[in-house]
């Protein structure tokens, strides 16, 4: 468990980021003004300035003719093994309208080179760049990198683009930047991956590396369920849709991406998709509690990351992916909670042996450290007054019965009022889908509280409890 400065530093930082939110001006959806078309403007345009010249040496300048790319690489380098099979693929795929020449560094050795080239199928030509000379023209810092060139009408080489470094799915930026215009890679019904939107949508693409979209993969891993098809539906993009998710970790269609609500390709393929009818094909009533689109909306504001500074939003990233970002859509329904006393003419054996657990003594607990008057302590160690965000007050808190049925099962009033029932509570049984649980559960038990938390572990003891 993270000691207690930690907390109070988690707790400055998100003031200070609500601080900035506050100055901005929001649109009626809740959202930062869009930048959208000024990002797309350095793709259309990227060298307004006219594009630049690369001067080679002669004996390697003469080999090129016609669009060319340049693959400075190492054999032994693990990035440039990662992407080489995308690599091979782009050469097959563009026989005849591109030409890739392989650069090896200097340093390389000779053996590793043919070994490298017979791993991935490379069958272009590789050079390698014993002098340095071509690296260091190229401007290249580190491998693997890429330039796209191409020889001008005086027999100048003429820069169409770099990609420092060639990441994996960039593929498709260079299919971009061959066509005559960008637009044209988009065809009717063919998904893309959340890196060529990227190429335009910068703000947009860094809002939602702050969403909890782009670690849904991430969150099927950690449970060890990637594979399970099950799971996968709703924690990708395109599963079961032609060219969608093929099953691949490396693939650019993990995680819950642009085109799982603007449909392939977004706008640009000529087909448009309204994404508020999108949400409930995941968000439906089993895995997601409560949820509703003018809810949600807000949260998904694309330009929210354009006031932080790059140490505040990779905070956030951080912060997401150590799960610790805050997850405000799964609180409960929106009505007041009853108290664990309104339970027990009913459940008054569960009622009688929680009341012996560590749930109904987590605010004794803070009592003993002095901490059962700080809110932000109280937050996971009693139950809210009533679902819905939580609240910022001591006085929106059940601090007499600790972490009571209400916090687990949601607020109990339509239920007591009809008697029981299975639909009017949130019931958390064997049919619960594991989205459900476990997100009722780490709301509190987060990497923070409870570091080695395994929903498999924790669920047991508290059937006991019941
Ligand atoms: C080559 C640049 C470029 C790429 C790549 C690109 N877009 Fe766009 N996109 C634009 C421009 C320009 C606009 C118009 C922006 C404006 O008018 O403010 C736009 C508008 C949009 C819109 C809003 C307009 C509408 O009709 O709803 C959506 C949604 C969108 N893009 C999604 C995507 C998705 C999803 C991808 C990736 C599959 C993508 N874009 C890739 C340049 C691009
Ligand atoms: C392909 C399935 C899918 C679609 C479509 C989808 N979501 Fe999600 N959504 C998820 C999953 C899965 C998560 C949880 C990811 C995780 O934590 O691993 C999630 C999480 C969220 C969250 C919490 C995010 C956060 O950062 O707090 C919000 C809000 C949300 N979705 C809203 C929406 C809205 C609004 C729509 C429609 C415009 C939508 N979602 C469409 C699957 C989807
Ligand atoms: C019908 C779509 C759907 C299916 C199928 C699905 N999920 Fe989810 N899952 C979601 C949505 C939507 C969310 C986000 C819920 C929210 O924020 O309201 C989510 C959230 C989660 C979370 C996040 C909980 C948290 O707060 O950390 C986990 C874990 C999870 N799902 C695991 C799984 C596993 C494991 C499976 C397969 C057994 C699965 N999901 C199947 C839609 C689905
Ligand atoms: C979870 C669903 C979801 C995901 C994922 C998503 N969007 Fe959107 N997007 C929306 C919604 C909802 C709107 C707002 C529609 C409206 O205004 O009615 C929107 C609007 C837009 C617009 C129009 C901007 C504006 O100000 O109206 C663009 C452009 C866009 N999205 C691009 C992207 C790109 C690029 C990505 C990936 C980086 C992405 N979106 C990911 C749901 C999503
Ligand atoms: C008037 C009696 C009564 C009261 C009061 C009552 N319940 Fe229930 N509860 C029931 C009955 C009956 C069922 C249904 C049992 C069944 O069908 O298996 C039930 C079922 C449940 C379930 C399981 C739901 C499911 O989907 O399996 C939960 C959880 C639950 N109650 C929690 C509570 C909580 C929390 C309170 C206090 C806020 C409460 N109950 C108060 C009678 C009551
Ligand atoms: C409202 C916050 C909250 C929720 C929701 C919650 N817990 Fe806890 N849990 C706590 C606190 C606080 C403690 C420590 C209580 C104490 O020792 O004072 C705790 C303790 C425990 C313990 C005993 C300590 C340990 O780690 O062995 C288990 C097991 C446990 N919780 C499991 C769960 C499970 C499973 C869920 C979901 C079904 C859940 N909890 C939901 C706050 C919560
Ligand atoms: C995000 C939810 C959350 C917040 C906020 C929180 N706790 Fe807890 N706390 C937990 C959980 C969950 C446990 C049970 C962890 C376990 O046993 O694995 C726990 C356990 C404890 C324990 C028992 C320690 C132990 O090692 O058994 C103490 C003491 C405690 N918390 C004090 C505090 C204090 C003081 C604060 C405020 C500074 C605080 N907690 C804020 C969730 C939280
Ligand atoms: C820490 C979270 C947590 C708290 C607190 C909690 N429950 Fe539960 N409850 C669960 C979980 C998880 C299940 C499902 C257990 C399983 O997998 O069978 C459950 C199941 C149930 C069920 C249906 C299964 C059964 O055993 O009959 C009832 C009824 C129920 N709870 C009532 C209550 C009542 C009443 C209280 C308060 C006295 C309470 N719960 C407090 C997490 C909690």
């Amino acid at each position: 468990m993270a000691s207690r400065s930690a907390h109070a530093l988690l707790a400055a930082l998100v003031l200070a980021v609500a601080g900035a939110s506050l100055a901005a001006t929001l649109d009626s959806r809740g959202w930062h003004e869009g930048k959208a078309a000024a990002n797309a403007a350095r793709v259309l345009d990227p060298f307004p300035d006219g594009a630049p010249s690369l001067e080679l040496p002669p004996a390697v300048a003469r080999r090129i003719h016609g669009p060319t790319l340049l693959v400075y690489f190492s054999p032994t380098c693990p990035h440039c093994q990662h992407v080489a099979p995308e690599l091979a693929a782009l050469a097959a795929a563009r026989a005849g309208s591109l030409t890739l020449l392989g650069v090896a560094v200097g340093s390389s050795n000779p053996a590793d080179v043919k070994a490298f080239r017979k791993t991935y199928g490379w069958t272009f030509d590789v050079i390698t760049d014993t002098d340095h000379a071509i690296g260091s023209a190229m401007g290249a810092t580190g491998t693997p990198s890429a330039l796209l060139v191409h020889d001008g009408p005086d027999g100048a080489l003429v820069v169409d683009d770099m990609y420092y470094p060639y990441s994996p799915h960039t593929d498709t930026l260079v299919a971009m930047r061959l066509a005559p215009t960008p637009f044209a890679v988009f065809t009717p019904g063919t998904y893309q991956g959340n890196r060529a939107c990227a190429a335009c949508h910068v703000a947009e693409q860094e809002a939602w590396l702050v969403t909890h979209h782009s670690v849904a993969w991430h969150t099927l891993e950690a449970d060890g369920k990637q594979d399970d098809p099950a799971c996968t539906r709703c924690h990708v993009t395109g599963a079961g849709q032609p060219g969608g998710w093929d099953g691949r970790a490396d693939s650019g269609l993990v995680d819950v991406g642009c085109e799982a609500c603007h449909g392939p390709g977004g706008p640009h393929d000529g087909q448009s998709t309204d994404p508020s009818t999108v949400c409930t094909g995941c968000h439906d009533a089993e895995h997601s509690i409560a949820f509703s689109y003018a809810k949600g909306l807000p949260l998904l504001d694309h330009f929210k990351t354009v006031e932080l500074t790059g140490d505040e939003l990779r905070a956030q990233r951080v912060a997401l992916l150590k799960g610790e970002a805050p997850r405000e859509l799964l609180a409960f329904a929106d009505a007041p909670t009853v108290g664990a006393d309104a339970c027990k003419a009913c459940h008054a054996e569960a009622h009688a042996s929680m009341s012996k657990g560590p749930h109904a003594h987590a605010m004794a607990t803070l009592k003993k450290g002095h901490a059962d008057g700080d809110v932000a302590c109280v937050r996971c160690h009693a139950t809210s007054k009533a679902g819905g965000l939580p609240a910022s007050t001591l006085d929106g808190y059940r601090t007499d019965e600790g972490v009571g049925c209400e916090a687990c099962h949601g607020p109990g009033g339509a239920h007591v009022a009809a008697g029981g029932g299975t639909d009017t509570i949130v019931g958390l049984g064997k049919s619960c889908p594991v989205c459900v649980v476990e997100a009722v559960c780490t709301r509190c038990h987060t990497s923070q509280w409870d570091a080695d938390w395994k929903l498999d572990d924790a669920l047991p003891s508290v059937r006991a409890e019941h």
